[in-house]
């Protein structure tokens, strides 16, 4: 059983493919952060015609890498949605050309069921942890956080999820992305506040919004916070003169913001898995290539934690694969009328902070 994975949901083109135990035979990744970093966030437009370039040759690579002929491929899985609408179109009628043209069976995956999956996909020396495997027997608590969506979800079967709750406003790495906007610092934000944070002082303490008695989030007031922090301190709006900035002073603020991000999503998630009786954490999206958000997750959670590898965890074809497994072993194998789940939270990054 072999079964190939399109991802197309954002900026990143990715062909993954898996075999029938999850093994990763093989993962390719376009990313196209470099064309959108001059424009400070994702170009909806620009990223649609990336992925129309990018599709074939990322799709033909993922084919040798993985050792395999194209008639060895036993079905075709694809992102529908949630996403950037033109982007996910490119990914989408490619999928099922393909499928067609291979008469094989089409399989529509959802973009956030494809960031859980990932924590089962086999890559390498990376395997599951026992726990992962009790799937359907006791639930599993998955925070999914990612450029688009802050999640709390519990896996209680194969392929059956449970929202338990979500952020109300700016998705986690949103905020990283628009709060390294404000600090001056490139897209995507995340990677640059975890560089510039590391060996930070403490800094004074930045909000923390708890969302008491629910599983919510909301990080727009900490978005405004660090704003109102860098108007006072001078280093936003960035001089016209062009003068430097003090480079502590940013590095103090990247790191108030990660602490408190850090802070709620451990907190909550740690106490929603214990209250649901979870037999342990999963942390996926890209957001979960932080560093110091899956120490501080292993480190407090009394419940054993998954993390998969950072190639599994930002947008990738091979979590789109395994969750396609998923989904064909459930009987879903032939989504011919499919169509695109566009998601207007996205790709809104290039816009003004607010
Ligand atoms: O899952 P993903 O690749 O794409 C979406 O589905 O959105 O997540 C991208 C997000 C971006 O907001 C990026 O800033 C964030 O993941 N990210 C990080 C790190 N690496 C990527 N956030 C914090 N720390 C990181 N090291
Ligand atoms: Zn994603």
């Amino acid at each position: 059983m072999k079964i190939l994975g399109i991802e197309t949901s954002c900026d990143e083109t990715s062909v993954g493919v898996v075999d029938g135990e999850g093994s990763v035979l093989a993962n390719v990744i376009a990313t196209q952060v470099d064309i959108h970093a001059r424009y400070g966030g994702i170009v909806p437009e620009v990223a649609s015609r990336q992925h129309v370039l990018d599709i074939l040759p990322v799709c033909e690579k993922a084919i040798t890498e993985a050792g395999i002929d194209w008639g060895d491929i036993d079905a075709v899985a694809a992102t529908h949605g949630p996403g950037l609408a033109g982007s996910l179109i490119v990914g989408l009628n490619f999928s099922k050309a393909l499928a067609s043209s291979l008469g094989v069976s089409l399989v529509g995956v959802n973009h956030m069921d494809g960031h859980v999956y990932g924590a089962w996909a086999r890559m390498g020396d990376h395997g599951l942890m026992p726990f992962q495997e009790l799937v359907g027997e006791q639930p599993i608590m998955c925070l999914v956080v990612s450029g688009g969506h802050t999640e709390l979800v519990l896996l209680e079967g194969h392929g059956v999820f449970r929202l338990l709750g979500e952020t109300r406003d700016d998705a986690a790495g949103e905020a990283f992305d628009k709060v390294a906007r404000v600090l001056g610092l490139r897209y995507p934000g995340g990677p640059e506040i975890q560089r510039v944070a590391e060996g930070a002082p403490d800094a004074e303490p930045l909000p923390r919004a708890w969302m008491q008695g629910t599983d919510n989030f909301s990080f727009s007031g900490l978005k405004t916070a660090v704003l109102n922090r860098a108007r006072k301190l001078g280093i936003y709006p960035p001089s016209a003169s062009g003068e430097p900035v003090d480079p502590s002073v940013v590095a103090g603020i990247a790191k108030a913001f990660q602490d408190s991000v850090v802070d709620v999503l451990v907190t909550k998630t740690i106490a929603a898995a214990i209250r649901e009786n979870c037999a342990g954490i999963v942390l996926v999206g890209g957001v979960a290539a932080n560093g110091p958000l899956r120490e501080t997750l292993v480190e407090k959670s009394p419940l054993p934690v998954a993390i998969p590898p950072f190639k599994l965890c930002t947008d990738n074809g091979a979590m789109i694969a395994m969750s396609g497994l998923i989904n064909y072993r459930n009987g879903r194998r032939d989504d011919w009328d499919l169509d695109v789940i566009p998601s207007l939270r996205i790709g809104t990054t290039s816009l003004p902070v607010t």
